[in-house]
């Protein structure tokens, strides 16, 4: 099965498969959103609405572990997210759609592990999954790579903070992909991310930042990145060829 985590913008996908069921998945972490399974083609999709409906929990708020447990339980193996970005770069421009290939985790206050009881530490070098991100490069037109940073929001950032990210070699600014992406390697999923790029980030950006630039680029542009997000489902293989099924091999302490 392959699962889709959406932001705001991304719910039509449901529209365009077979609808099998909805479900709520109880999870030793809390309850899942509602999730939308489906057909597409020959394809299991199962779409879960990263803010719960309505956009109920704001970024620092989403139980993150509780959505990616409910997927692991699903039996999906794969994840496409969609994540709203803003731009730390002139040549990347609000409308377009970024495949990130790095990140950097800029989070505070999150619960990024589902080991608290004991040491597992996952490589994470290559925090997304090579075949899917080109799965997604190849399925319309994308930025083909750039670094994610992650910030706790939810507040837009300063400046100083932009300007330091940038300095970093970040390329996009959001508030929702960490800890998703580490999540889903300890689950052994593979995990991709689409970013709708809503605006430049503050001070790149000649205005002040408004949630309604962010949702009217989301409007503008849902139907590409459902078109998107839809041929890169039709160009996934059904047996997966690269490490992120063996990412927990050489983890955990106690196999020293
Ligand atoms: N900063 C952080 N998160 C965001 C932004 C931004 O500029 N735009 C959309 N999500």
């Amino acid at each position: 099965m392959i699962g889709i985590i959406g932001g705001t913008g991304i719910y039509e996908i449901v529209e365009m498969g077979d609808r099998i069921e909805t479900r709520v998945i109880e999870t030793p972490y809390g309850k899942s959103p509602e999730i939308n399974i489906f057909k597409l083609n020959d394809k299991d999709v199962a779409f879960m609405p990263r803010h719960a409906k309505g956009h109920e929990y704001p970024p620092h708020m989403i139980n993150y572990r509780a959505n990616l447990y409910a997927m692991g339980q699903l039996g999906v193996q794969r994840i496409i997210a969609t994540n709203a970005v803003g731009s730390l770069e002139i040549s990347i421009k609000p409308g377009d759609f970024l495949v990130p290939n790095d990140f950097l985790d800029f989070t505070k206050l999150r619960q990024s592990t589902f080991y608290d009881k004991k040491t597992v530490h996952i490589d994470i070098t290559e925090p997304y999954c090579h075949d899917l991100r080109n799965y997604l490069i190849s399925a319309g037109d994308v930025v083909d790579k750039g670094v994610y940073v992650c910030t706790e929001g939810p507040r837009f950032e300063t400046a100083a903070e932009i300007k330091m990210f940038k300095q970093l070699g970040g390329s996009v600014v959001g508030m929702t992909g960490i800890p998703e992406a580490i999540l889903a390697r300890e689950l052994q999923i593979c995990y991709a991310s689409v970013c709708m790029v809503s605006n430049y980030a503050a001070s790149i950006s000649p205005t002040k930042l408004t949630i309604k630039e962010v949702f009217e680029i989301v409007e503008d542009k849902k139907e590409d990145l459902v078109n998107l997000i839809y041929n890169a489902i039709a160009r996934t293989p059904a047996e997966r060829e690269c490490p992120c099924k063996y990412a927990l091999v050489g983890a955990e302490v106690d196999e020293v």
